[in-house]
Formats: structure tokens, C-alpha cells, sequence
């Protein structure tokens, strides 16, 4: 089966969180299942540098009065079509906000254009390869469907996935003359309380809806977490589906990653203290058998960055230390740091975004901190199981699907994998750092969540099945 993933960012080529993990690592496992996935990315500066033997396949002459260049190269085992667009991509800046971190003004118009060639190329423009499914990714290809609809009257199913509901692309009306759509499309899809709604439009048109975790499907048909959406979601129910992301096992192995100080495995897990000491010392803390919490996020109120910076000091009362590694919110980067000068030794924060330090910290680190106030479905949790770091969740969608909290029963079952917490406020972390403790006081049942966490099967198996059922379904539907 031929499936076109469009996506405005994938790994090891452009990621600023996990939907690059995501949309670089699926193909890769749908390919051991006989899915040809091709894989269309923007042509920003950073990809055109990285990739090589790039061969023209195709000349869009006007995309919405936009000419661009269709090239096609293999990179890391993905096969990818680069939608090279001087006039859209090619900028200083990340994927989507110039160098000052302020969002480019034009993103509607870069996003739809780039979801327009998607459309395009699933309506078969291309002479030698034509998608059976179209899978597209959150608010930056969700017109993908729409154009499929309105533009093309296409026959072939597409496939949205949401990555995060909270993002949703709405834009002022005054856009939609320009986004080359019927009237009609308007009331019909578009329309998202007076503005115009690319996420909207795309989980109104797409033939399927999925999201990454069961609990956040379930989540999201509910004001608190549908943000708006919640009743289109409702509406559109019986075609949405919940299918839990799984991780590159290749990219993140603690046997043979080359960013670990040392590698090891479950039964050599006591080689960590290699890792631990490096993650030490890379974040100024003292040496000692204090355990070692870490924090590897965007720092936002998503991921309930603030009630954490508010409980730092409690933390480091209780005899913790603390290694923060993030980015994001200006007040909050400016709280971790203050709580690393007024913790010296204690708590330590790097403040970016550093691909190789991420692994390090896992693979050191005693425990991950991940009190998200809500979380489709999570990554660095998985990677923390993987590496034998204890992930410590709010219990909220991907992570309360993945984490096996470690009750009494679970415990006694030996099937604990982490620690689980109700978010109300910040006192919710308080008891979440004293179960901590009180569960690394006894380092004979740590280990063993340690050494159960390891065993978790996080790759793509299951889920690149469960994608496969469904893009199979969909074709023989005949849709
Ligand atoms: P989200 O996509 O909502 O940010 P995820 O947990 O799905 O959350 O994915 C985040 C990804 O980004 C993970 O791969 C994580 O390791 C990575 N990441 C987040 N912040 C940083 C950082 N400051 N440096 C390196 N990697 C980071
Ligand atoms: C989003 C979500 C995160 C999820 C990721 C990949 O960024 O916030 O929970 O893991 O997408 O699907």
C-alpha cells in the first residue's frame, strides 16, 4: 500500500516536539509492514542543507499563485518529496516563527499552500506514484482533506492525526478568499466561531480522525480538553480512534546510544552511575545518592511547567536534586533559573533545545518529572522507560496509557512501571515527590520498576498494525 504522509516537520530533519518524532518514525515502521509511505516536508534552509542527491519530480507552476519545486530524495530510510518554496520556506527562524520567536505572519498562507501540493499530489499529479491513503498531521496540513474535498472531489480516504488539539490554526475570515476554496466551503467547514479553522476544516473533511492515545480520544469529546473542538469531535465520534505512539527503538537504545556516557542495558542497569555522574556534572549538582529528578520539556502550562517551578524548593527540602532541560515561556525559563542559583548544586537548568543532552539525561537521571495539565500523548516518557529513568506522571491522556503507576497492587504484581498522580494544583506534586522518595528509600523494588519500565514494549509495533487496519478499512471501503 502507497500512503502520502504530509507533515509540517519530521525527524532527524526538523523537530521542534513530538509530532517531528512521530512523523519520522512511523514510516519507518509501516515499511516493515509493506506500507510505502512518501513523506512531504516544506523546503525550509535546514532541510535543503541536510539532504543530498535530490532529484526534480514535478513543477508546481501556481499554488495559490505560489510556483514551487517538487524534489524527491531517500534521508535515513525515509523517502521524501521537499516542497521547495523560496517564497514561503526559505527564511531565517524555526518552522513556524522567525528568529525572535515571533510566528511568521503569513503561516496560514505558508501551511495551506503547502497542504494544497499534498492535495495534489494524492489527486495523482505525479506521473509514477499515486497514494491510496493520505495521512496528514495537526492544524499545518489539515486543509490536506479539504482541498481533497472541495478541490479535487478526491476518492482516496485520508487519514488526520491530532497531535494536539490545542493548536488549531484559526485565522481571521479575512483569509478565505485567498485560500482558493469554493463559498460554500465556508459554512460548510471552515467556519470556526466567526473565524476561519484549518484544524476545524480538516477533522470536518478528513475521512478518518485519529489521535494519539485512547484516553486523549475519549478526552477531547469534553470542553475541558476539546478546546472548542469538542463538539465536532462529538459529531464525527465513530471515526476517531485513539492509537498510542510508539518510539524509534533504533534511535533510542541505551546499549548503543553514542550520547550516553555509557551504555547498558537492563541487566547491566547498575552502569547508569556513569550516566548519573555525567548529568551531574553537566548541570552543576553535587555527587551524591540523593535521587536525581529531570525535566526534558517545552516549558509551558501545557506541560504544568509553573506548578512545578512553585514546588522546586519543596523538592529540594525532601533531599532531591533536580536537572531541567527546556525552552519555551519566557517567565518560566527565568523561574528554573533562579531556582538553579538559589539551589547551587541542587537543581541545575539548561535553558534550549539540545537533541544529544536529552538522551544523556535519560539515561542518568533517576526519575523524569511529567506534570502535564494535558498531554495527547507524550514521548519522553516512553524514551524514560526505555532507559530505565522512572517516569513520574500527571495522570492525563498518552500518560495515563503508558505508565504503570506503582500502587500496592502493582507492586505486589510486579507490574509497576512508574508513579501516576491526580493534577489538581501543586500540592498534587507534593504527594507525587513523597511517593517518590518513599519508593526510592526500598532501591530493591526502585530497581525492579526500573527493570519492568525497560521491558515495555514502546516501539511502533502495535500502533504501525493498528494504522495499518486502518488505512486498509478505509481503501476497502472504496471510499
Ligand atoms: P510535545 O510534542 O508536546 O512537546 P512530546 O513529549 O510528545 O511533547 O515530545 C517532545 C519531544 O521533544 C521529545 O522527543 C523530547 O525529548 C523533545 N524535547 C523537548 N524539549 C527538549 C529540549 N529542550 N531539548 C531536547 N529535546 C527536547
Ligand atoms: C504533541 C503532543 C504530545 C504528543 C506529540 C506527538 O506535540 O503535545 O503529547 O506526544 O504531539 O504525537
Amino acid at each position: 500500500m502507497k500512503v502520502l504522509s504530509i507533515s509540517s516537520e519530521a525527524f532527524p530533519l526538523m523537530k521542534t516536539g513530538g509530532l517531528g518524532d512521530v512523523a519520522g518514525a512511523l514510516p519507518l515502521a509501516l515499511a516493515a509492514k509493506g506500507v510505502q509511505t512518501k513523506t512531504l516536508l516544506p523546503g525550509y534552509p535546514a532541510i535543503m542543507k541536510a539532504v543530498s542527491g535530490l532529484v526534480k519530480i514535478y513543477e508546481f507552476d501556481n499554488l495559490l499563485g505560489e510556483q514551487a519545486t517538487l524534489w524527491e530524495t531517500r534521508y535515513k530510510g525515509l523517502d521524501l518529496l521537499i516542497l521547495d518554496a523560496p517564497g514561503l520556506f526559505d527564511r531565517p527562524g524555526g518552522p513556524y516563527m522567525d528568529a525572535a520567536g515571533k510566528d511568521f505572519e503569513d503561516n496560514w498562507r505558508r501551511f495551506a499552500i503547502f497542504s494544497l501540493a499534498g492535495a495534489r499530489i494524492a489527486a495523482g499529479c505525479l506521473p509514477d506514484w499515486k497514494p491510496a491513503v493520505l495521512h496528514a498531521h495537526d492544524w499545518q496540513t489539515a486543509l490536506t482533506p479539504v482541498y481533497m474535498r472541495y478541490a479535487y472531489e478526491l476518492e482516496i480516504p485520508s487519514v488526520l492525526t491530532i497531535h494536539n488539539i490545542a493548536f488549531q490554526g484559526q485565522f481571521s475570515s479575512d483569509i478565505f478568499p485567498a485560500l482558493g476554496l469554493p463559498r460554500h466551503a465556508f459554512w460548510e467547514s471552515m467556519e470556526y466561531y466567526g473565524d476561519v479553522g484549518f484544524l476545524k476544516g480538516g477533522l470536518q473533511t478528513a475521512t478518518a480522525i485519529t489521535t494519539v492515545s485512547p484516553s486523549y480520544a475519549e478526552e477531547i469529546l469534553y470542553p475541558q480538553f476539546g478546546m472548542g473542538l469538542e463538539g465536532l469531535i462529538r459529531l464525527r465520534a465513530g471515526s476517531v480512534h485513539g492509537i498510542v505512539n510508539g518510539i524509534d527503538t533504533d534511535v533510542w537504545n541505551p546499549e548503543t546510544d553514542t550520547f550516553l556516557a555509557r551504555n547498558y542495558s537492563a541487566r547491566t542497569i547498575s552502569q547508569r552511575v556513569t550516566n548519573r555522574q555525567a548529568v551531574a556534572a553537566r548541570f552543576g549538582l553535587h555527587d551524591d545518592d540523593s535521587p536525581l529528578f529531570c525535566v526534558i520539556s517545552r516549558l509551558t502550562w501545557q506541560k504544568g511547567m509553573d506548578l512545578l517551578a512553585d514546588t522546586v524548593d519543596h523538592l529540594v527540602g525532601f533531599g532531591g536534586r533536580l536537572a531541567v532541560l527546556g525552552s519555551g515561556d519566557p517567565a518560566l525559563e527565568h523561574a528554573f533559573l533562579a531556582a538553579a542559583a538559589r539551589h547551587p548544586g541542587r537543581v541545575g537548568a539548561v535553558i534550549g533545545y539540545n537533541e544529544a543532552l536529552s538522551h544523556l539525561i535519560q539515561s542518568g537521571s533517576d526519575a523524569i518529572l511529567i506534570p502535564s495539565r494535558f498531554e495527547p500523548c507524550g514521548l519522553t516518557q516512553l524514551y524514560a522507560l526505555r532507559y530505565g529513568c522512572v517516569p513520574v506522571v500527571a495522570r492525563t491522556g498518552g500518560l495515563n496509557d503508558t505508565v504503570i503507576d506503582a500502587t500496592h497492587a502493582a507492586l505486589a504484581a510486579g507490574s509497576a512501571t512508574g508513579i501516576q498522580f491526580t493534577l489538581n494544583d501543586a500540592n498534587s506534586l507534593l504527594y507525587a515527590y513523597r511517593r517518590v522518595f518513599k519508593l526510592y528509600e526500598d532501591q530493591k523494588l526502585w530497581t525492579k520498576v526500573q527493570k519492568q519500565g525497560m521491558k515495555t514494549d514502546v516501539s511502533w509495533d502495535a500502533s504501525a498494525d493498528a494504522y495499518v487496519a486502518l488505512y486498509s478499512n478505509l481503501v476497502a471501503k472504496g471510499h
